[in-house]
């Protein structure tokens, strides 16, 4: 019933007790997920998963703090996963000015990169975005990533800004914070945003919902955040589920 589109299943931390983490999830219906990479090792392992199990999909790219030493090497083996069928997306990418591993410039010149790519193999991108919020928008609308589209992951922006990405073809990817007591952006923008642009993401192992908060978060804990998106939009948890579900075959354009 429920979807994780943002879950590192490729993580260390996850990878330790997969089975578990999976049987978990199941239990609480957690029947489909996204397994999004961010360097090219976990990109190969989402791929990995997404043949060995048949509810799993994968995402590929480069995350802006780890495309320091990547030359035309890594981006022409990502050009090959892209054409893999059970990518469904290009990502995570986008703008990190938090960490300082790497330099504005260097994190813009990946970015675009992966942009145009996302375009050549007509797939949505799965953006991050950590205190880089216009530059973020400036860089996708510059490129014209409205011809794709996607997901903003984990989105805590504005719901002003988060009018102007619908119009170039974005959702927004609600996670863990939506259910914090001083998680108001995102609690915001569920209300706020029409419900055919929101979708559920835990981004396990980081960003665990209330009251779980302090350890280690895994796609189980979904329901926690469709729960709160449904009590919000003041529907059933059912019908906020098949909503996201919806959505998200449309995104990527595929049932999942
Ligand atoms: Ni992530």
């Amino acid at each position: 019933m429920f979807i994780d589109t943002h879950v590192h299943l490729n993580n260390k931390q996850l990878e330790s007790h997969l089975e578990e983490v999976i049987q978990d999830a199941f239990l609480k219906q957690v029947t489909t997920m996204i397994v999004v990479g961010y360097d090219l090792e976990t990109s190969q392992k989402a791929i990995l998963l997404a043949h060995q199990y048949d509810w799993c999909y994968a995402a590929v790219g480069f995350h802006p703090t780890e495309i320091k030493d990547y030359t035309d090497n890594e981006y022409q083996i990502l050009e090959e996963m892209l054409q893999d069928e059970k990518v469904v997306a290009l990502g995570e990418v986008g703008y990190d000015l938090h960490w300082d591993t790497t330099t504005v410039e260097e994190q813009e010149r990946a970015f675009v990169r992966q942009i145009e790519l996302a375009k050549k193999y007509h797939l949505p991108l799965i953006i991050h975005s950590r205190d880089a919020h216009q530059i973020t928008f400036d860089t996708l609308k510059k490129h014209h990533a409205e011809e794709i589209g996607g997901i903003m992951h984990s989105y805590s922006g504005s719901v002003e800004l988060a009018k102007e990405y619908i119009k170039m073809n974005f959702s927004f990817g609600i996670s863990g914070p939506v259910t914090f007591k001083n998680g108001k952006n995102m609690k915001e923008v569920v209300e706020q945003i029409d419900i055919q642009y929101l979708v559920s993401e835990t981004d396990s192992p980081y960003l665990t919902p209330h009251p779980y908060r302090g350890t280690e978060n895994g796609p189980q804990y979904i329901p926690l955040i469709v729960e709160e998106m449904a009590k919000i939009k003041q529907i059933s948890v059912e019908e906020m589920a098949l909503a996201i579900r919806n959505n998200v075959n449309r995104i990527v354009g595929k049932t999942l």
